[in-house]
């Protein structure tokens, strides 16, 4: 049986599963590329920060509320044990997280066979302040880059990496900005990545035409990126209000004028096209134009 899709673009290079990640991911058979993943933190304990010079509670939702030790275990070896399965052999994962689950989510991945290949430092160029003064401001959260098997070769676009770094190898620290403005047009997830981290993790890690999924998507920042830069997506979302902001973000770009003003926004997408460098590299996945496991009936139409 086919999964009915919540939304698919017209091209079916945007594809959104609504639904539970732990349901859904054993539904199908079909292996990626490259995955993204930014799941629960477990930092939603009624803390406060600073958003645009106000006070907010930094509960981001329910799905975030903190569980025990074991819990955040138990969560982080089942997903990454069903993401592996959905890997190709020479593909990568990569992790978004803070000190909260990140010791979690490596000790997960190397428990499962998984080889990690860096740990990738985001330090924010304007964190928000802390308000307590009681601890050094916390202006960093980490990524973790990892391939499926210890003994087959991942891609690595270490070129453009380079280029994109000044002519400098590309180092594991990457000083980049949260989220802007124009990218929250279409309203804003709580937890919503800057375009600018996705286009970096999928022009390091893949070619054109790769397949990327996003199994804890949100507002699909992963997807967006991915189509940006000529990529495809399925993403998976549990939350229905943010699967409505995923496909409103992916309809905003049908429009050529926008998609190409977001592309110049992004200094590294501005670096690659300059350079002509990922262009110029092949594709691996040309032969799958679209996912075989999904319905074409509701076709773009979302619900
Ligand atoms: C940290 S956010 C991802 C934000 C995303 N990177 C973005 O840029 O918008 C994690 C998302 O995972 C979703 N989620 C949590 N548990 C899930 C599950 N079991 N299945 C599917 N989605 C889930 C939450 O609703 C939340 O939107």
């Amino acid at each position: 049986m086919k999964l009915m899709p919540y939304y698919r673009s017209a091209d079916h290079a945007f594809n959104l599963l609504c639904g539970d990640t732990f349901e859904l991911l054993p539904q199908f058979n079909f292996k990626f590329d490259m995955i993204f993943a930014d799941p629960p933190y477990f930092l939603s304990n009624g803390g406060i920060s600073v958003q645009s010079g106000k006070v907010v509670c930094v509960d981001k939702g329910d799905w975030d509320k903190g569980m025990s030790q074991e819990d955040i275990n138990t969560f982080n070896y089942k997903w990454l044990s069903l993401c592996r399965e959905k890997l190709k052999d020479n593909g990568t994962i990569w992790i978004s997280g803070t000190f909260h689950n990140i010791f979690s989510v490596a000790n997960c991945l190397t428990q499962l066979g998984y080889k990690i290949l860096n740990v990738v430092t985001w330090a924010k160029t304007n964190p928000p302040p802390n308000i307590s003064c009681r601890y050094f401001t916390y202006s960093t959260e980490f990524v973790i880059w990892a391939r499926k098997s210890a003994k087959v070769p991942h891609y690595y676009n270490y070129e453009l990496m380079k280029h994109i770094n000044s002519d400098k190898q590309m180092t594991d620290v990457w000083r980049l900005p949260a989220i802007a403005t124009w990218e929250k047009s279409c309203s804003k997830h709580p937890t919503q990545k800057p375009l600018g981290l996705l286009c970096r993790i999928i022009l390091a890690s893949t070619k054109p035409g790769a397949w990327i999924l996003d199994p804890f998507a949100g507002s699909s920042t992963t997807g967006i990126a991915a189509n940006l830069l000529d990529r495809r997506f399925l993403g998976i979302e549990r939350e229905e209000e943010f699967a409505r902001i995923s496909k409103a973000r992916r309809e905003e770009i049908e429009d050529l004028k926008t998609f190409n003003a977001y592309r110049s926004k992004i200094p590294d997408v501005v670096k690659a096209e300059d350079n002509q460098i990922d262009l110029k590299m092949c594709c691996e996945s040309e032969g799958v134009e679209s996912l075989p496991f999904l319905s074409d009936e509701n076709e773009s139409k979302g619900r």
